[in-house]
């Protein structure tokens, strides 16, 4: 492997106590959590403890879902005041949902692809009940979907197109500009499910046009199961009025006002109290991914997963991802005969993948893991799928 940029790199190793117990190539699940979430999460209690009214809606709280969706428009190439802080991707994207009227005679399309995470499937299924009209875009082979397939599929009655831009079970990624390019000139929005990119890809969402981005921080970016996302193109805020609400997104919360009057700001797509000790658990996983630089992290991750790519082809194993780097993530899948088996074989040597039904193993390397960790993982790997009576036994 070349290490063209890591002579001078610094990979906050030592910020993350969970690499010391093996080779961690989970971030498209679960990312290490950074030693400094633990001072924040205390000196959350320590102020908690302090607090004897509602002072800390007004000395803090209110505040850091602001502070922390402003952290996250700027890994997602958004403008301060693009992102709501959301209890998880589910809800944000329910959100989005929630501000279509499917049934009202006009458009009801609603566009998706069969490699979209199963949240996906199950909300546009219950969008059904308000009228919303679900064409999934086919895969041929469960890896990739026609970039054709996809624009065909949009058309004048289209309302929204709801797709991942990186897929959790292939690692295969949407040309985001020519989907916004293709719906915008239909009539239609764009929602793109983010969590399997922000944080290792380098995102533009204002410069693609995107009119919604959705996601979490528990996995790339390092951050925990804290909170979820929701990206709104600005020009755009205004005109919606999302059913899925709360008192969090009145103009004046604090009026207990009977009739709503949505907040002029990204917090009308909020509910209600936001999930504070979250918040603050997230933070040190955004300041290392911001210090490191999303550049540096997709240079880093294009380089290693090229070379795992390179490494799989050449032992003749089944890719279950793209082959080209401008259409995968940072993730890498590779078939295997008993995926479960060959997934706890590797955790015995301390190499943590996981794996998913008809998809194989899934691995991902991040900016903390070293060339030799990436190295030492395939070359297991390797190992572990040659012993075939090691995967035969029972434990
Ligand atoms: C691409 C993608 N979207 C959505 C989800 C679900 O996210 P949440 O649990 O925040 O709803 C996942 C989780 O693995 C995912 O990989």
């Amino acid at each position: 492997m070349t290490a063209q940029i890591s002579s001078t790199f610094d990979r906050r190793r030592e910020e993350f106590p969970t690499l010391a117990s093996g080779i961690h190539l989970l971030s498209h699940s679960l990312g290490p959590v950074p030693r400094a979430a633990r001072e924040a999460m205390l000196a959350y209690t320590d102020a908690w403890e302090r607090h004897t009214s509602e002072d800390a809606w007004a000395t803090s709280w209110w505040e850091l879902s602001e502070r922390v969706g402003d952290r996250i428009a700027r890994l997602l190439g958004g403008a301060s005041g693009s992102v709501q802080v959301q209890p998880n991707t589910s809800v944000a994207l329910s959100v989005v949902a929630s501000c279509f009227d499917f049934g009202a005679g006009g458009r009801n399309k609603v566009v998706t692809t069969a490699l979209d995470f199963p949240s996906t499937a199950y909300i546009w299924e219950a969008q059904q009940r308000l009228g919303a009209r679900v064409h999934v875009v086919a895969s041929d082979d469960g890896i990739s979907v026609p970039l054709e397939r996809i624009l065909e599929a949009i058309d004048e009655t289209t309302c929204l197109v709801a797709l991942s831009h990186t897929s959790y079970r292939s690692s295969y990624r949407v040309d985001a500009r020519a989907i916004v390019e293709r719906a915008h000139s239909a009539g239609a929005l764009v929602v793109l499910d983010t969590y399997q990119s922000a944080g290792v890809l380098e995102l533009k969402a204002e410069e693609w046009g995107a009119d919604f981005l959705i996601g979490g921080t528990i996995k790339w970016l390092c951050g925990g199961p804290a909170c979820g996302y929701l990206y709104v193109r600005p020009e755009l805020q205004s005109e919606l009025r999302p059913r899925l609400t709360g008192w969090v997104a009145h103009e004046e919360p604090f009026a207990f006002a009977r009739e709503m009057r949505y907040a002029p700001t990204v917090r009308r797509f909020a509910q209600g109290t936001p999930n504070i000790p979250g918040l603050h658990s997230c933070l040190a996983g955004l300041d290392i991914i911001e210090e490191v630089g999303l550049e540096r992290i997709a240079a880093e991750s294009r380089r290693r997963t090229e070379w795992m790519v390179e490494f799989a082809l050449e032992h003749g194993w089944r890719l279950n991802s793209p082959r080209g780097t401008q259409e995968r993530g940072g993730s890498v899948m590779i078939g295997v005969e008993d995926a479960p088996r060959t997934a706890a074989r590797l955790a015995e040597r301390k190499v943590f993948v996981d794996w998913r039904p008809s998809v194989g193993l899934r691995i991902s390397p991040h900016f903390f893991n070293t060339d030799e960790e990436v190295r030492d993982a395939m070359q297991i790997l390797k190992e572990v799928m040659s012993d075939k009576e090691g995967l035969r036994t029972e434990d």
